[in-house]
Parts: structure tokens; C-alpha cells; sequence
């Protein structure tokens, strides 16, 4: 099995990257009336998906091909694939994402299998329901908008609401976090998730007040950062990066995507898909990194007398240059700028 070793610090996010940093762009379709995230209108908006056909395309999706959406979140990916006949898993941590899909593709009848859990453990959720290898597995990272809209799901620092962030309904919550961790560890996390530049002064700062008045909603702790480090002018509000640093924090979203990389080959059937669509840096470089490596067909060392097979050729790339949205969906969906999208094929004829 592949190994990938822990993402490195110091990484640059895009500065429209991930959920956090788009606060300001993501909804603007949707406060000028442009939703068109959802497909039923009984069951009201729930996101605007980002890459669909691109992603679709790449998935392949057929009569006898059995496929894993693992971010079913709206089920926007999944309703696609189930419509060109394909049986589609639909993982998903959070119990109300799972709902609303569940009632939108209900006409899919059995080809769609929800499942209740983290895609990390994909290969675990598929030999317990006794399924050998599938033959697409797609991610699209990050949160929905609709949990990023609900005030109580505590994403967002413009929607009061508790210091929440889970995706799910389990482990630590980020005002736990914000409450109990150490002034170094705090720093770490902003630093190294948010690239946040006063990452020093807000950990400090928080460790100073939280005694006294501890931090359990969005906007006392966005208010709080505001107040330690004014905007002086900058149209981004100077929580973005901590609330970013928090989420992936909290839902250890690179341990999530580094668990599925490493377990993707075995999930895989020879010519399966693995589509990524990742929306921040840190993201995309381990996709990147895991790419290279698995896709290489020898290695070299300065000291070997010539290159040897890679014993962990898994993957061929289907698509060099990533997948980025058109004109016309960024113009729909500020959200999808920042996407990015890699794909690759396993290999027929490699044993693992
Ligand atoms: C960006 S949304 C996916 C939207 C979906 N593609 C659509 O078209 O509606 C991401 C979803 O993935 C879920 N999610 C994120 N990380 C997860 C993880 N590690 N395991 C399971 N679900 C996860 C979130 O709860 C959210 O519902």
C-alpha cells in the first residue's frame, strides 16, 4: 500500500482557496438569484455543483459499473452518474447531507447505496458491504454551501452560530480547540493550514482571553480576531484563515484525503478512475505528489547503475494539465475558481 508521509507547513493557498477564503465570492450567484445548485425544487438549494460534467465525464459512468462518490454531499456528482446507469455509493460524514440526498435520488432506487462515514475508510466500507473493486471513485473536498449557510454548523464568521465546524457529528469541535489547545499548537495549526501571517499574535492573544471569557460562537472569536488585527482597508475579513485553519483542523480534511490516496489502488479495478477536485493547495500538492509517485513506471537513483521498476506503478494520468473550470461556470459559481480537478486511471497489470 502507498504511503504518503504528512503534509508539509508552509503552504501556499490560493488566496480564493478552499471554503474559508471564498467566504466573501462563494454565495454571490446566489444572493443575485442564480442558484442552480439542487435538482428538486421541493427539496430546496443545497450546493452548486463544481466540475459536473468534466467530472462526470471522467467518472465514465455505465449500466455494470459500480462507482463511489465520496462527498455525496447534494448528491449533484452522483444524481449524474446514477442517470447513466451506473450503482453509485454515496459516502458522507454528515448525517443531513445523507438526508437530503437520500430524498433527491430516492427515484435511483437501489443503484444508489448511501453509506454514513468518513471516505477515508472507503476500502473499509466497501469489503463490509462485500464489494471487491469499483470502478471510479470521485472526491470533491471541502464543505457544501449548505453547511456552510447554517449558522449553527459554525462555519462561517459572517453567521453567528456555535464555534462548531464538524462535518459530521463527532470528535472535537473547533471552540474545543480554540479553548483547550496550547499556544504553540494553536499557532502551528494557523500557520500551517492558514498560512495565517499573525498566527503568533491571534494564538497568543486567544490564550490570553480565553480564561476569563472562553470563545463558543463564530463571530466572538471573528470579532475578537478583528479587533486584534483591524482590516486597515483589505476587503478580506482577517478570521478567514483562522476559521480555515480550524476547519481542516477539525475535520482532519488531509487525513481524510491522504487515508483515500493511499487505499485508492487497492479500491480500484484495473482501468478505474480516481477523480480529485481539490480546492487549496495543500490539498492539490498531496494529490499531486501521490500522482507522481504512483504513476511513474521506473525509479532512478544517482547511485543505481540504471532505473528500476517502481514497485508502486498504480496509476497512469488520464488528464497532464489539471481540470479548471470555463468561463462561463466561474462567471455562474465564484466557488469554482479555485477548483482544481486530477484524474487517473489504475493500471491493468500490477499486483498490489
Ligand atoms: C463540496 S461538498 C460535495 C458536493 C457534491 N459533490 C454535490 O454535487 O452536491 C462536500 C461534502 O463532502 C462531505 N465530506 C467532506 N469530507 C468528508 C469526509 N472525509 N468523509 C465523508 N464526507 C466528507 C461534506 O460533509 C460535504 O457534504
Amino acid at each position: 500500500m502507498f504511503k504518503l508521509t504528512p503534509a508539509t507547513a508552509n503552504s501556499a493557498f490560493s488566496p480564493l482557496c478552499g471554503t474559508g477564503s471564498v467566504l466573501s465570492g462563494w454565495f454571490r450567484n446566489e444572493s443575485a438569484g442564480e442558484r442552480s445548485g439542487g435538482s428538486d425544487d421541493d427539496l430546496g438549494y443545497y450546493h452548486e455543483t463544481v466540475l459536473l460534467e468534466e467530472a462526470v465525464h471522467f467518472m465514465a459512468p455505465a449500466r455494470g459499473k459500480v462507482l463511489i462518490d465520496g462527498t455525496l454531499g447534494g448528491g449533484g456528482h452522483t444524481e449524474k452518474m446514477l442517470e447513466a446507469g451506473a450503482v453509485v455509493y454515496g459516502v458522507d460524514r454528515d448525517p443531513q447531507a445523507l438526508e437530503y440526498a437520500g430524498k433527491r435520488l430516492a427515484r435511483f432506487g437501489e443503484n444508489f447505496k448511501p453509506v454514513k462515514g468518513n471516505y477515508t475508510d472507503s476500502l473499509k466500507h466497501m469489503q463490509e458491504r462485500g464489494v471487491d473493486g469499483v470502478d471510479g471513485i470521485l472526491v470533491d473536498l471541502g464543505v457544501s454551501s449548505w453547511q456552510f449557510d447554517e449558522a449553527e454548523r459554525g462555519f462561517s464568521f459572517s453567521k453567528d452560530g456555535p464555534l462548531d465546524m464538524r462535518m459530521g457529528d463527532e470528535g472535537e469541535t473547533a471552540a474545543d480547540i480554540v479553548n483547550s489547545w496550547d499556544e504553540a499548537d494553536l499557532r502551528k495549526i494557523f500557520w500551517e493550514y492558514g498560512e495565517e501571517k499573525s498566527s503568533r499574535k491571534i494564538a497568543a492573544r486567544i490564550c490570553e482571553h480565553r480564561d476569563a471569557t472562553p470563545f463558543l460562537t463564530t463571530t466572538q472569536l471573528a470579532e475578537s480576531i478583528e479587533k486584534w488585527c483591524p482590516r486597515n482597508g483589505k476587503r478580506i475579513h482577517p478570521a478567514t484563515k483562522v476559521f480555515q485553519a480550524l476547519r481542516i483542523e477539525v475535520n482532519d480534511e488531509l487525513g481524510a484525503l491522504r487515508g483515500l490516496l493511499e487505499t485508492s489502488a487497492e479500491l480500484l479495478n484495473p482501468g478505474g478512475r480516481l477523480c480529485v477536485i481539490s480546492f487549496h493547495s495543500l490539498e492539490d500538492r498531496m494529490v499531486k505528489r501521490f500522482l507522481k509517485a504512483t504513476s511513474a513506471k521506473e525509479i532512478d537513483k544517482k547511485e543505481w547503475p540504471a532505473p528500476k521498476p517502481n514497485p508502486e506503478y498504480y496509476f497512469n494520468i488520464v488528464s497532464r494539465k489539471p481540470i479548471t473550470a470555463g468561463e462561463g461556470e466561474v462567471s455562474r459559481n465564484a466557488r469554482s475558481r479555485s477548483a482544481i480537478m486530477r484524474v487517473a486511471e489504475r493500471v491493468e497489470s500490477v499486483e498490489i
